[in-house]
């Protein structure tokens, strides 16, 4: 028998220390008007020293238990996205179920670098389909100040930190309206474009940590075309039409990518949210963190039909359909 994952909590953590645009363009050949017009960010957080993502996840995944109204002890997975990991190994989602006191079940990381809760997702949603988990903590955490070249004015002013996390379950929410939980997902991937979007060192190449780099303006054309098709495919899988959907949380790179995809599919502007101007570009993180921040503010309720999309390096891509 397959079960279903439903939504059981939401919650999201942010390092304490703001960096505006204006302190940035002090120390790089930048401009807050750039800035803006170009990405639409104002500032992003950034962790403290010593502050590691395991710490950042851990704090998001209190809160979403919290939500859920449920205790570390029910948990029996987690699967943490990320690509800034503590260390190169263990994983930090073990790090992760040390410091939540998670004695059973299993714990890892999943490196889909900006589609990473996405992907995330659509694992816990299979093992909880196939009966291989009953409470799942998802969390998307990342730590990218730690890899960004701060003297590279392309990428250093687009990037912040933080993490988001969602607790999904076979047994399904009290809370009044609750919806059906994960609809569907829809994960993809194409290793030809590596060269666009990378970080410059690993363990096994150079024995180093290394650095971002992109090559922005193309990167932007293939996320427009890539998060607008993997919508319409998500919901198509299951029979609905993007005008029945009644929220869209993308992953929050720029601004004028969240508006050219809301063109495409006709999208009216006050159904897509948007927090990259205060948060910036999260990476795995930037999805759950918008998604908490709109059912916080009670734009998001029980029982909306919300679709989830990103776009980052490898490249990789995707969409969840979720029934909050
Ligand atoms: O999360 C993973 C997915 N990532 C993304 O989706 C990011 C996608 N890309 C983007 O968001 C945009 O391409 C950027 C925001 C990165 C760049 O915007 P753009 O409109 O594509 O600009 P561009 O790269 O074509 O650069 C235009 C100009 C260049 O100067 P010249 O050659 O025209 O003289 C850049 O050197 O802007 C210059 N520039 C800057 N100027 C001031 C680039 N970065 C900056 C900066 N401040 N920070």
């Amino acid at each position: 028998m397959t079960s279903k994952a439903f939504i059981r909590g939401v919650g999201s953590y942010l390092p304490a220390r703001v960096l505006t645009n204006e302190q940035l363009a002090k120390t790089v050949d930048t401009s807050d008007e750039w800035i803006r017009e170009r990405t639409g960010i104002t500032q992003r957080h950034i962790a403290a020293e010593g502050q590691n993502t395991s710490d950042l996840g851990y704090r998001a995944a209190v809160e979403a238990l919290a939500d859920a109204n449920m205790d570390a002890s029910e948990i029996d997975l987690i699967v943490l996205a990320t690509s800034t990991p503590d260390l190169t190994f263990p994983s930090t989602a073990t790090m992760i179920q040390e410091l939540l006191g998670v004695r059973s079940g299993a714990a890892f990381d999943v490196q889909a670098v900006c589609a990473g809760f996405v992907y995330a997702l659509s694992i816990a949603d299979a093992m909880i389909q196939t009966g291989k988990g009953k409470n799942v903590l998802v969390i998307g955490a990342e730590t990218f100040s730690r890899i960004l070249d701060w003297n590279d004015r392309g990428t250093c002013v687009l990037f912040g930190d933080g993490a988001g996390a969602m607790v999904l379950s076979s047994t399904p929410s009290t809370d009044k309206g609750a919806g059906e939980g994960i609809l569907n997902t829809f994960i993809r991937s194409d290793g030809r474009h590596k060269d666009l979007l990378y970080v410059d060192g690993g363990p096994s190449s150079t024995q180093t940590v290394g650095k971002l780099r992109m090559v922005g303006n193309q990167v932007f054309r293939h996320a427009v075309k890539e998060l607008s098709d993997s919508m319409v495919q998500c919901a198509k899988g299951v029979n609905i039409e993007i005008s029945d959907i009644d929220w869209f949380v993308p992953h929050q790179a720029n601004q004028r990518i969240l508006e050219a995809v809301a063109k495409r599919l006709d999208l009216r502007r006050g159904q897509v949210v948007s927090t990259v101007a205060y948060h910036a570009n999260t990476s795995a993180a930037s999805i759950p963190l918008a998604l908490d921040t709109a059912i916080r503010d009670g734009r998001i309720k029980r029982g909306h039909k919300v679709m989830l999309e990103a776009f980052g390096g490898g490249f990789t891509w995707g969409a969840a359909l979720l029934d909050y």
